[in-house]
């Protein structure tokens, strides 16, 4: 029986083990340790070509593809980014210091985030990043006063909050009018800030941003997110007579984690929503504007596994079953922070039926240190080497050193070949900074 896997990179060799990008993980996980972060390359740059091809396709090439890095930021992954034509999407000055020591261009590089420090800015405005989305007044006055400083005049976006509920994890919805995130439509707030921004002489307003939430299935609401911001650059235009040069319209295309989730293939995001801006556009009468969109789970995310190995079985009889894997949630901190579902598959009988249900739990010193509760599995036992799937967005960039853990390695794979792109952390790593 070949199971239904949840990525196109995964699969069963004869000996039963799991296999990733051609790679049997039962060996990889004895030759590079575990816990063991797995990237296919094969399937990344793939995943960058569905975006760039139907950028193409479906808005005359007329926009840009920005790999939002926070998914999975590290010096290989924004060469790959680049190579394949991808910007780069950044929201800290460690993501832009990556980029750029990728060799990514600064003007390819785009600065995100509700509060940018001076510091950060400065350095950004001064190596003449690509954009600064911006998100409130007070950092506009910011911009604007070092842009003077330094002497150039920075590209700038304004964060937009369009109203839109989208449906997904609280945590990750950000259009709504309770947000952290951007300037409000409803209160007047992002046209005060377009009128600001019209009267500083440091920056050069190019257009807007707005990014609704993440891991979102259906594309209505990013239909529905593209209407609203056209009806706001029309009001722009009527009021200020600012022609808007870019929409960026973020992220959020959902992935699949589990086999019950159905996530539409990424091409049709892009062929329903630039059909509904040449269509609203023409309607309102303004010109449409390039676009920009800024996925990052949706490149990365089903394209990683983590490996791990069990340490213990404890079995409560009529409670449940307690499956002790060697990481836990200071490398995989998702289903603590958000409760969210992933599907296990016991590398080493990848085609065996799935005849326990269990709880993966992690080392960390916290009861709430989960990987997932009530997962279906083929019968772990000590030392088997269990993979979690979908893990190649926010989990490597999520992780942390909780009780002092060392973050794990990240190997590649590309032509069915491994090699190491982020080292494991060492015991020395951990007290590097401490004085
Ligand atoms: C501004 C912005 N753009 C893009 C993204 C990427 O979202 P996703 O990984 O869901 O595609 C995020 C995620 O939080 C974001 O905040």
């Amino acid at each position: 029986m070949i199971k239904m896997f949840v990525s196109d990179c995964l699969g069963v060799n004869e000996e039963g083990h799991l296999t990733i990008g051609g790679c049997d993980t039962v060996a990889l996980a004895k030759r590079f340790g575990t816990p063991l972060y797995v990237m296919d390359e094969d399937q990344i740059r793939k995943n960058c070509r569905a975006f760039t091809q139907s950028m193409n396709e479906y808005y005359d090439g007329m926009g840009s593809v920005c790999f939002a890095s926070k998914a999975f930021c590290c010096l290989e992954m924004c060469r790959i980014a680049f190579q394949e034509g991808l910007k780069l999407d950044v929201c800290s000055m460690g993501e832009y210091y990556t980029a750029l020591k990728a060799g990514v261009p600064a003007k390819n590089c785009r600065m995100h985030g509700n509060y940018k420090t001076e510091e950060e800015l400065y350095f950004e405005i001064e190596t003449g990043i690509g954009a600064i989305i911006a998100d409130n007044i007070e950092e506009l006055e910011r911009i604007d006063r070092l842009a003077g400083e330094i002497g150039t005049c920075p590209h700038v976006l304004l964060r937009v909050k369009p109203g839109i509920d989208a449906h997904t994890h609280d945590f990750v919805r950000t259009g709504q009018i309770d947000s952290k995130f951007g300037l409000a439509l409803e209160t007047g707030e992002a046209m005060e800030a377009v009128k600001y921004s019209l009267d500083c002489k440091n920056l050069n307003l190019t257009g807007f941003h707005s990014h609704i939430g993440s891991q979102i299935f259906d594309i209505e609401p990013f239909e529905h997110n593209a209407r609203v911001m056209l009806e706001f650059i029309a009001k722009v235009k009527e009021e200020t007579g600012f022609v808007t040069q870019e929409l960026d319209l973020g992220g959020g295309f959902g992935i699949k984690y589990t086999e019950s989730d159905n996530p539409a293939p990424f091409g049709e995001y892009l062929k329903r929503v630039s059909a509904v801006i040449k269509e609203k556009s023409a309607e309102l009468g303004i010109i449409a504007p390039e676009i920009s969109i800024e996925p990052g789970r949706s490149i990365v995310g089903a394209t990683g596994i983590t490996l791990y190995n069990v340490g213990a079985v404890k079995n409560i009889p009529g409670i449940r079953t307690y499956v002790l894997i060697d990481g836990g949630m200071y490398e995989d901190p998702r289903y603590a922070l958000y409760k969210s579902e992933y599907k296990i598959v016991n590398a080493c009988r990848a085609n065996a039926p799935e005849d326990s249900v269990i709880t993966l739990a992690g080392r960390c010193c916290e009861s709430g240190d989960l990987i997932g509760e009530n997962m279906k599995v083929a019968e772990l036992k000590n030392n088997d080497t269990v993979a979690v799937l979908s893990t190649g967005a926010y989990n490597f960039s999520m992780a942390s050193n909780y009780n002092r853990f060392a973050r794990p390695a990240v190997i590649m794979i590309k032509d069915g070949k491994p090699r190491l792109i982020v080292y494991r952390q060492s015991v020395q790593d951990l007290i590097a900074g401490d004085i």
